[in-house]
């Protein structure tokens, strides 16, 4: 066994023989020549990344060179972010680039050599395999974002009358973030069919971020060489029983810094329309760098004008992260679901963090419109069975999007048991929609409860601490009285008639969570 001290030590080796690699490797493939010794690197670059998928990232530098110092700024997505330290020494570029105010670890580096008059670039960002471009002298206007696009007038938008219940299904971010495409999306299709998730209620198959290619002379979306047929691929999806979603933003880049709607929401809904697309999560991103914020609404409704007037019925999923108290106007712009919060991740501690903020907020759902705490990580890896089943039972009490995130083609039997829980799936289904309440909160122990169909209620016993905790709800907490008929959704068992309270030890980060009824 490694020993800690060493261990410690082995990010930061590692870290260090990258960086050599990078520069002998911008070194061997271009070797500076004789007139890089004089030259001056002084004015607005863009870098051109490829992503391997026809699309480039790219990446504007705004930099000022005093004798071999370098200095300025750089700009992803529009936003800028300051180079902390850059150098150019006998035609060797070295930049890097703080990407937080508050964590100085978040960086960018970036190690280039002049070549005629571009500069071949090596890119480390961190957590991702190196890449290489070439950033070749544009203009100012390259790094300022676009103007901000006429709002409408604010009305109401018709209600489309879907997602009556919570939408159910599958996106592609979670688990595979850029390195989605079309054979992974129709082998999910299959997954979700073979392992019965299809026939418990899972229907939308979503493809998030990173799917999109250029436009065609008359201004058309594509789909980029990871997928080659949109068409065709929701033709697949559809043959198999099951719902389409695709993915964009308002403004002009997604946050992938992929194609976004901007000046073409019409369009693009059209387009949606036309290749069988079901359902449409629209992504703020790159636009709260062009409109003000009190124009999201009316950005938002734009977009759900456009899709009501495709005359295909589009689920509306609005992702602006819960800016603007989006609960009080998402139906109003056609929104079917609503994101409430920044984006979910694979560690407990988040995952708490989102779900158990949501009680204030719970009463703005209604049938056709919910509040949307992020897709689901259950099956991902990163938290334990017991904190998997508290992500599950607290989205089912919230009437939560229930939407997968993990690998459907490899999902273990503790993963489907959790996720095709029918009596769990049941709760967030249930078609009175009536919202969760808290009905008491001790430090770590929360216990909420949901009034369902049938004069039902079901009830969460949420231990958020670290030790097994004894954890009680009484009926009168509930407003009932008497002896009531109590069932274990996860244990799947019925408890008899108990009078008066239940009681029960619940584990660490874990749940228990019950029906209570007559
Ligand atoms: C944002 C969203 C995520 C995902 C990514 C894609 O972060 O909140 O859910 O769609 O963009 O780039």
């Amino acid at each position: 066994m490694k020993s800690h001290a060493t261990s410690r030590f082995i990010p930061v080796i590692r870290a260090i023989f990258i960086r050599m690699l990078l520069i002998s490797c911008v070194l061997l493939l271009g070797a500076a020549p004789m007139a890089a010794q004089t030259a001056d690197v002084t004015g607005f670059w863009v870098l051109n990344v490829p992503t391997g998928d026809g699309n480039f990232t790219k990446t504007f530098f705004d930099l000022q060179q005093s004798g071999e110092k370098v200095t300025g700024a750089a700009w992803f997505n529009y936003r800028k972010s300051p180079i902390s330290d850059g150098s150019f020494i006998g035609g060797l570029l070295h930049l890097t680039v703080s990407l937080s105010p508050v964590d100085p670890r978040r960086q960018a580096l970036y190690d280039g050599a002049l070549q005629g008059d571009k500069i071949r670039m090596a890119v480390h960002f961190p957590g991702r395999d190196v890449a290489v471009g070439f950033a070749e002298r544009t203009t100012q206007a390259a790094v300022v974002p676009p103007p901000p696009l006429p709002v409408p007038a604010l009305h109401d938008v018709p209600d489309n009358g879907l997602a009556l219940t919570p939408p159910m299904g599958w996106n592609s971010w979670n688990k595979f973030h850029r390195n989605i495409d079309d054979v992974t999306v129709r082998g999910i299709a299959d997954a979700m069919v073979a392992s019965g998730m299809r026939d418990v209620g899972y229907t939308y198959i979503n493809i998030d971020d990173t799917w999109e290619g250029p436009r065609d002379a008359q201004g058309n979306i594509t789909g980029n060489l990871k997928f080659p047929n949109m068409k065709g691929l929701a033709d697949y999806v559809h043959s198999k029983g099951l719902k389409i979603g695709i993915y964009s933003s308002p403004g002009p880049q997604t946050c992938a810094g992929y194609e976004g709607s901007y000046g073409h929401e019409d369009q693009d809904a059209k387009t949606y329309a036309a290749w069988g697309f079901d359902y449409l999560k629209y992504d703020w991103c790159s636009a709260g760098r062009i409109y003000k914020e009190s124009d999201m609404q009316a950005v938002y409704q734009k977009m759900g004008d456009a899709l009501l007037a495709s005359g295909r019925p589009m689920v509306f999923s609005l992702c602006q992260y819960g800016r603007g108290d989006v609960w009080k106007w998402g139906a109003k712009v056609g929104g079917n679901l609503w994101r409430t919060t920044g984006d979910i991740n694979d560690h407990w501690q988040r995952m708490a963090e989102i779900g158990f903020s949501q009680f204030l907020i719970a009463s703005y759902t209604r049938a056709g419109h919910w509040n949307d705490p992020d897709m689901l990580e259950i099956g991902n890896g990163g938290m334990t069975a017991d904190e998997y089943r508290t992500h599950m039972s607290l989205w089912s009490l919230l009437a939560a999007p229930l939407l997968a995130g993990n690998d459907l083609r490899s999902m273990s039997e503790e993963t489907k048991s959790i996720l095709m829980n029918t009596e769990v799936i049941a709760i967030d289904q249930d078609a009175d929609a009536q919202p969760v309440k808290k009905i008491s909160e001790q430090g770590p122990l929360t216990v909420a409860a949901r009034p369902l169909m049938h004069q039902t209620w079901a009830v969460g016993l949420f231990n958020r601490g670290e030790e097994t905790a004894k954890m009680s709800v009484t009926w009168k907490d509930l407003g009932l009285h008497g002896k009531l008929q109590v069932r274990d959704l996860w244990a799947h068992k019925e408890l008899g008639r108990v009078a008066d309270q239940f009681s029960a030890d619940v584990p660490p980060h874990g749940v228990v969570l019950i029906t209570v009824k007559h």
